[in-house]
């Protein structure tokens, strides 16, 4: 597997460990309201099981497979400016957890991580061919 690869299914693994924890906490607070603060995790828990873990799954697995160059992947700067900003754009949008930035952090967050998605885009458009061309 590629190192590229390694570094987002890890982090992915990381996101899905932490958004089941947050999500087991939501659960037994709904049911044993023992600590009302807790649903502050709810949009952290949304964000790192979408994006954390499944959208930045998907890339890591797709930089993976696609077909390749011979033995080339081309430009790979793209993809990894995208594992960059795609983990920006979380570490953002779950800053406000800790702290209430009065909703900027979601905006730019969510910018980064839509940057990851064109420069994830911009590396994989040429790899979307049949195999062997
Ligand atoms: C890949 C797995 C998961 C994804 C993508 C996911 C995603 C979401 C989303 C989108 C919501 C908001 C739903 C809404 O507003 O209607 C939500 C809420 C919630 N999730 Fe998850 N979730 C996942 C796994 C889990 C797990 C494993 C647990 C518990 C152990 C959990 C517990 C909760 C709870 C308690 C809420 C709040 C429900 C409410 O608003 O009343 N989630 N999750």
């Amino acid at each position: 597997m590629p190192r590229l690869s390694v570094w987002f299914i890890r982090l992915a693994l990381a996101y899905l460990a932490t958004g089941f924890t947050f999500g087991a906490l939501l659960l037994a607070n709904k049911g044993l309201a023992f600590a009302p603060l807790l649903w502050r995790l709810r949009p952290t828990h949304i964000e790192l099981l979408l994006v954390g873990w499944m959208v930045q799954l998907a890339m890591g697995v797709a930089f993976w497979i696609l077909p390749r160059f011979q033995a080339s992947r081309g430009d790979v700067r793209p993809a990894w400016l995208a594992l960059a900003l795609i983990n920006l754009g979380i570490g953002l949008v779950a800053l406000g957890l800790v702290v209430d930035l009065g909703g900027w952090n979601v905006v730019a967050g969510r910018l980064a991580e839509l940057a990851a998605v064109a420069a994830f885009a911009w590396h994989a458009w040429p790899r979307i061919k049949p195999i062997g061309q």
